[in-house]
């Protein structure tokens, strides 16, 4: 069985880390959701993919230098779909609140590529603690630093390395860190360092898929889950098969 995770929720057909895009991932059947949080200038963690707002709402500016309620008064949805106008950009609070009332999983991607949000790693483990959500949620990021953090902070949450090009020692860190997983693009799945995460029992989760003849090559067998903005067409093509 390959989980489906809604790649910032099902964000196809509603505005990407909306609410609405993640009340959509479940009506599209989607096993979870992956979503991006960073700190705004008040230091509360928000659910938006870029370091500025400027693509994704009306606003401008980076969200670090941003408080939550000048954040929360952007229009998170025109954007993509005039009928979005009311989206918001979430607060991590206002996802956990509402996941937990559902059965989906969790994956939780911090955002500290271009700035190190102190703390983000504390903030989010403390969130997802006081919703009881720690053990349906993977905690992943590029930074290994952050990965650490969260390893020191918390021995048991479940961790996945994410990969961008640079392969290699991946699937080192990734037992250094006791990760539960490898979140890569597809074409990790040709490199040496995936025949060691084979060896070593590691899943393999990919990024971005909403085709599966994007998999050409790659045996289903060989990954645990996906990454799609499109969780029912791919629910479908995996239906099929
Ligand atoms: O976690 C997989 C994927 O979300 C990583 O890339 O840029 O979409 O956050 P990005
Ligand atoms: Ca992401």
């Amino acid at each position: 069985m390959t989980t489906l995770y809604a790649h910032r929720g099902a964000s196809r057909m509603c505005p990407e880390n909306t609410m609405a895009a993640f009340r959509q991932a479940v009506r599209e059947k989607a096993d979870g959701i992956e979503l991006d949080v960073q700190l705004s200038k008040d230091h509360k963690a928000v659910v938006i993919h870029d370091e500025a707002v400027d693509r994704t709402t009306n606003g401008t500016g980076e969200v670090k230098d941003l408080t939550l309620a000048e954040l929360k008064s952007l229009d998170a949805g025109s954007w993509q779909n005039a009928a979005c106008k009311e989206e918001t950009i979430p607060t991590l609070e206002e996802v956990l609140a509402w996941i937990k009332g559902t059965d989906m999983k969790l994956n939780v991607e911090l955002k500290t590529d271009v700035y190190p949000y102190e703390g983000i790693e504390q903030i989010v483990l403390e969130q997802l603690d006081r919703y009881g959500l720690k053990e349906r949620t993977v905690i992943s990021s590029f930074n290994p630093e952050t990965l650490k953090r969260v390893r020191q902070l918390d021995g048991t949450i479940r961790l996945a390395v994410l990969v961008w090009d640079e392969t290699k020692g991946m699937v080192k860190l990734a037992q250094k860190l006791k990760a539960e997983a490898i979140h890569a693009k597809k074409d990790f799945m040709f490199t040496k360092e995936a025949v060691k995460a084979a060896q070593a029992g590691i899943p393999i989760r990919l990024y971005t898929i909403n085709d599966l003849s994007e998999l050409d090559g790659i045996s289903l067998s060989s990954i645990e889950g996906i990454f799609t903005d499109e969780p029912a067409k791919l629910r479908k093509e995996l239906a099929a098969m």
